[in-house]
């Protein structure tokens, strides 16, 4: 009796598609990554969460653009044509610092929406919640003072969260913390009387539930995941299709992968991989 030949399982076959590469100071940039699916429905994602450097917020610029080339390096070696700084505190500090680095590589960063802010408002009246780093930086400052120009009347109060972003690095774990920081972050700009306020942090969508809560009702909270998933998705229409097959989402970290995996299944609504080993960067 001959032995019965097992064919091996045909490879997988599919289009072409792209690689984009996207990273944050840890989880934060999930919301952003969220976005990315949706208008990228093709691509591979690759995600990379510093999340044994994070917060970047109460860092230096020095350190956060350091971080940020680790992590481009990263994505670069593993074949991303694109990057995605999902992460205001460093597209604030280091994405033109990068793009030096990388003249040829495409990069889209994340800044506050104050732009959308400014136009929404009602009364008058505009918060800005954002880390301290992106708050005092120079690029937010020029952006805020463009902004302001197209429309004077328009006042902004700047709030920033020291703590917020370092609260929701431990997940659902520490959502009884984040509620406590969102009412703290929330009274000062409930006492200016906003009714538009900005999520110029890529954690804080995480936290929108507790924010909307401790702000109020009339309150519309903005953050730019779509503005920045159309954007990238714009760019990779330019770029040449690499010969993989698979629309696949990783995600990596240089803390711990387990943490990072829980996570993403409480903040994710689609399939990704998380291999266990942490990135060592
Ligand atoms: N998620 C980041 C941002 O958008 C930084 C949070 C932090 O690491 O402090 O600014």
């Amino acid at each position: 009796m001959s032995a019965a030949r097992v064919s091996p399982e045909p490879a997988a076959i599919g289009s072409p598609t792209l690689h984009v590469g996207v990273f944050d100071s840890g989880v934060g940039g999930l919301s952003v990554l969220r976005a990315l699916r949706r208008h990228l429905p093709g691509a591979r994602l690759s995600y990379l969460a510093d999340s044994a450097h994070a917060p970047y917020g109460e860092r230096d610029a020095a350190f956060v653009a350091e971080r940020s080339r680790a992590m481009t390096s990263v994505l670069v070696e593993r074949g991303a044509q694109l990057v995605v700084v999902a992460c205001n505190t460093a597209t604030a500090l280091a994405i033109d610092g990068l793009r030096e680095a990388h003249p040829s590589l495409p990069f889209v960063g994340v800044e506050p929406g104050i732009k959308p802010a400014l136009a929404a408002t009602r009364v008058g009246r505009v918060g800005v919640m954002a880390t301290s780093a992106t708050l005092s930086s120079e690029r937010f400052r020029r952006l805020l003072q463009a902004q302001a120009a197209l429309h004077p009347s328009v006042d902004v109060a700047l709030q920033p969260c020291p703590g917020l972003a370092r609260a929701l690095e431990q997940g659902p774990a520490g959502m009884a913390q984040v509620a406590e920081l969102a009412q703290r972050y929330a009274r000062p700009l409930r006492e200016a009387r906003v009714d538009v306020v900005v999520l110029g942090c890529t954690h804080y969508p995480f936290a929108a539930a507790e924010i909307a809560a401790a702000l109020g009702p009339d309150v519309t909270l903005l953050d730019t995941a779509v503005a920045v998933a159309q954007q990238a998705a714009r760019l990779a229409a330019n770029l040449e299709p690499l010969a993989i097959t698979d629309a696949s989402t990783t995600l990596g970290t240089t803390g711990d992968p387990q943490a990072l995996a829980d996570i993403a299944r409480a903040w994710l609504d689609f399939p990704f991989d998380v291999p266990p080993l942490r990135i060592d960067t």
